[in-house]
Order: C-alpha cells, then structure tokens, then sequence
C-alpha cells in the first residue's frame, strides 16, 4: 500500500533506542521498498551533533545495522534521509524546531504529515506535547499529526491516568499512539487469527474445556546496563503490565466483531476488565510470587547477581521474577485459573501460552497409561515460533497403550520468512494511521488497574519476601507450588 509522505521526528535521537531498534528497522524498510517515496527523519536531542554525525552515528557506524543490511551504497542512499536537531533543552521554546521541521517538510514535499516519536523518559512526555502543541504541530488542519510513545507508560494507575490527561490536553487520543513492541511480533498477532479464522479452536476456547492456562515469559539475560531504570522498576512494571497483559488480553478477549482497531480494541479492554482484582491479602500472599537473581551460571558462563548490577542497590528487593495466579470473571472464564510468570536469567529465552485442556470426563485408559493432561495446545511466540498441539494416540501392537503425539506447525516452515520485526510493523502501522497494535488510554489503565494492588501490597505489606534464585534455574522453589496438583509448571522450550 502507498503510504502518504511522511517526516517522523524522534525526541531523543542520540539514545540507545534509536540506534538499536527504529534505525535498524526503518533501514529494512527502506532496503524493503517499504518507506513513503517523500520521507526523512528528523533527530531531536539535547547532544552536540551535526547531520554527517548523526548519520554516521545511527547509520553508517550503527553496530546494530548487520554488515548484510544494504551494501554501502546502500545504507548511504538510507542515510541522507536523516536530518538532527540539537534541541539544547527540552523545557525550551520550540520555535527553531518548528522551523527546521517546515524546511524538511517542504524539502520533501510530503504533505505535511507527522509522526512525533518520543523516545525520552515519560516525565517529560507531556513537556514535548505540550511545546509542539505551542506551536501549532498537534494540529491536523495541514496533514496527519501522530504521536508515539514509549513505555514505560506510568508508574502506577494514578500516574499512568495523569500522563493520558496530559497529554490527551495537547493531542486528541486519536492521535496517541502507545508502542507496546509485543504486538508488533507475528506471533502475538497470530493469536488473533488462530482463534478467530478457524473453527476448530474456538468452540473449546472456554471452561468446560480449558483446565488452566500457562504463560511463560523466560529470558535468560540479565538487566544488563539498565540497573538504575530497572530497579525501580521491577519485573511486573517492566513486562507484565504491558507486554503480558497484552497477551493476556489477546487469549481472553471475546470475538472482536470486525477487523477494525476499535473493534478489537473494545474487546481487549473488556477482556482486561474482567481480570479478577487481587485485593485481600490472603489472596496476595498466595497468589503472588516474586524472586531476584543471585549470581549463578548461564550457558556454562558465570554471572552476578542482581543487587551486584550496576545502577542497582545493594539492599535491593526489586523483583526480577514475578509469577501470578488469577482468575477472569467472564462467563467464558469462571473459575479457570491463569498461571503466568516472567523473568530474567533464566535457563533461556522462551515466551509462549500454553492452554491446558482438561481430561476427558470418563477415562476408558486411565488405568493403561493415557494422562489426559498432555492435551495441551501450545503457542510458541518465541523463539522458534510456532503453534503445537500434544495429544495422545495408541502405541501399535497389542492393548491400548496410549502415548504423547505431536502436532507441530513452525513458522520457519513457511516459503516466506521475511518476517518484518516488531518495531518494523509498528512504525509502517502508525504511518498508515493504523492504530490496532497500538493500546488506547482505557487499556492502558485497565491493565494498572489489575496491577497496582499487587505492587502496593509487595511494597507496602510487611511480609513480603523476594525469593532468591539462582541465575540459570527456573526462579524460586516456592513458585512450583503456585500451580496445584500434578501439573507444575511446564519447563518450555522442551517439546
Ligand atoms: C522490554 C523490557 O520492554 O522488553 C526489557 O523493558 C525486556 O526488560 C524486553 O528485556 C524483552 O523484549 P523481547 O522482544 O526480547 O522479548
């Protein structure tokens, strides 16, 4: 599809974001065929730089840009597309930006179409909008206006409804487009389509079928150089009320009735609203785990411990690892557990949803082997993504032994594999004006709203402990109970 031209401006161009994620991926766009034929970037920070240098720095000298992306030639072609501005301060007046800004729109020829992407700590998101607001850039009377932000998107509910107030003061919500890179994975959108573009998934999708369902998201690095954002943080702010509730929202939600972003934005909010909020303390306690790394080994290699992380205290009670039990008021999910968990250093990376079906009601083979729990349906988003199915079927010979069967489907199967990334997607999505894998300002507070009694309870009630786990193990002892029965977490990654 032709996209109109565009001039996306990034606040906070000479940060790590910048050069690890948008540059790399526009420039697959470009190498893609992707990009507006009237497009340039334009780069706004407060550090001392020119064009050349600013090109140099995220393009032609860009270590996050493969020697295989573009030859030379290529990437120099991509790099006169960028343009910077050393903004001094972002509290100041934006007349001079204004005007660089009206020079490159003019110099393109685009329409006057923006997308403001603010890669700069959310505290002075509404400064920005607010300045651009000043001077008349949130205004749609002369071409499309967008602004992007970054998570992370508050630091509480309340935090979280002030920055939609302020900033919906300067740009109509419309407008607002909040970046959850999650949605952006094929994966996370093939949610979507196995759910509602087959039969065979969704009339089992319920309680009379699903025992409980799993969520794993595992990584096996460690903060690395974000001690100091992440330590007041923590692991529940830092993916599960964005990236996981997401998910979450995507496996609960009810049947969008259309493709339209409202449509299946209004289910996702719903699904988010019916999330069963945790208040007691007996049900905090029980229901809500959360453990640190210790120093241990990953992949045979040493590593730290987390207090012993740069920019993180030594005292630190910050969780690295958060697992939850909950439940969805809904009468598609009364009384089915959810069990999701999220980490670092773990054993390694792996994000999927495992739904467990429950067993047969009368159980011919029970006696001879056949454990019904192993029907599970299991949707790998990554790595190796993927959907398998686990079934039992009759060993050959004599009896009815019943053994585990595998329904494997692996996107690497697909003819195509250019796949876009999550960034990729998402910056052609907010060009077009499509706002379905950007969350809107009530999903945002729904998904706060489910978290924020657990994190006052954590840093609130007195007898919180953070477990300790070893780098490289699958996080606390006391964790495994969280699932009851014979059912324990599953170790993912195995088939
Ligand atoms: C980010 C978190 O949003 O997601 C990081 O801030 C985390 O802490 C990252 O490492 C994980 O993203 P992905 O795409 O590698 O799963």
């Amino acid at each position: 599809n032709a996209i109109d031209g565009q001039l996306l401006v990034i606040f906070g161009a000479s940060g790590d974001l910048t050069e690890r994620k948008l540059i790399p991926s526009l420039m697959n766009l470009f190498q893609g065929g992707h990009l507006p034929e009237s497009f340039a970037v334009l780069g706004v920070s407060r550090s001392d730089m020119d064009d050349e240098a600013f090109r140099k720095k995220v393009v032609l000298d860009n270590p996050h840009i493969p020697e295989t992306v573009g030859n030379h030639g290529h990437r120099k072609e991509f790099a006169k597309l960028l343009h910077y501005y050393d903004l001094g301060s972002y509290e100041e007046d934006y007349a001079g930006l204004n005007e660089r800004i009206a020079e490159l729109d003019n110099g393109i020829g685009s329409p006057g179409n923006m997308i403001f992407y603010l890669s700069v700590p959310p505290r002075i998101y509404e400064t920005i909008a607010s300045r651009l607001h000043d001077q008349g850039l949130s205004s749609e009377e002369s071409g499309t206006r967008r602004l992007i932000v970054e998570k992370p998107f508050g630091y509480d509910l309340e935090s979280a409804r002030s920055l939609n107030k302020g900033l919906q003061r300067y740009f109509q919500e419309s407008q607002i487009y909040r970046i959850d890179h999650y949605l952006g994975k094929e994966t996370v959108q093939n949610l979507l389509v196995t759910r509602f573009s087959n039969s065979i998934f969704e009339p089992l999708w319920n309680r009379n079928y699903i025992r409980h369902v799993e969520i794993t998201n595992a990584e096996s690095v460690g903060v690395g150089k974000r001690g100091g954002y992440y330590d007041s943080a923590g692991a529940l702010r830092d993916m599960f009320q964005n990236h996981l509730l997401q998910i979450i929202s995507l496996v609960v939600m009810e049947p969008p009735i259309g493709p339209e972003a409202e449509a299946i934005r209004n289910e996702k909010v719903k699904a988010l609203k019916s999330l069963r909020i945790m208040r007691d303390p007996e049900t905090l306690y029980a229901h809500t785990i959360r453990g640190q790394y210790l120093a241990g080994e990953i992949d045979g290699e040493a590593v730290p411990g987390y207090r012993e992380e740069a920019g993180v205290d030594p005292d630190s009670t910050t969780e690295t690892y958060a697992a939850l039990k909950f439940y969805v008021d809904n009468w598609r999910w009364a009384e089915v557990p959810f069990y999701v968990r999220t980490a670092k250093r773990m054993p390694t990376k792996v994000t999927e949803v495992v739904i467990h079906f429950k067993s047969p009601h009368h159980q011919i083979f029970r006696d001879i082997g056949m454990d019904s729990k192993d029907n599970k349906l299991i949707i790998r988003i990554q790595p190796n993504e993927g959907i398998l199915i686990k079934f039992g079927v009759k060993v050959p010979g004599q009896g009815f032994q019943v053994e585990r069967a595998n329904l494997d489907f692996y996107y690497s199967d697909l003819a195509d594999q250019n796949i876009m990334t999550a960034y990729e997607r998402l910056l052609l999505d907010a060009m077009q004006g499509d706002a379905t894998l950007y969350a809107r300002a009530d999903e945002v507070e729904a998904a706060w709203e489910f978290v924020d009694p657990i994190l006052k309870y954590w840093s609130e009630a007195g007898d919180v402990v953070t477990y300790g786990y070893s780098a490289g193990v699958w996080g606390p002892k006391n964790a495994d109970d969280l699932i009851e029965g014979a059912y324990g977490w599953r170790n993912p990654g195995a088939h």
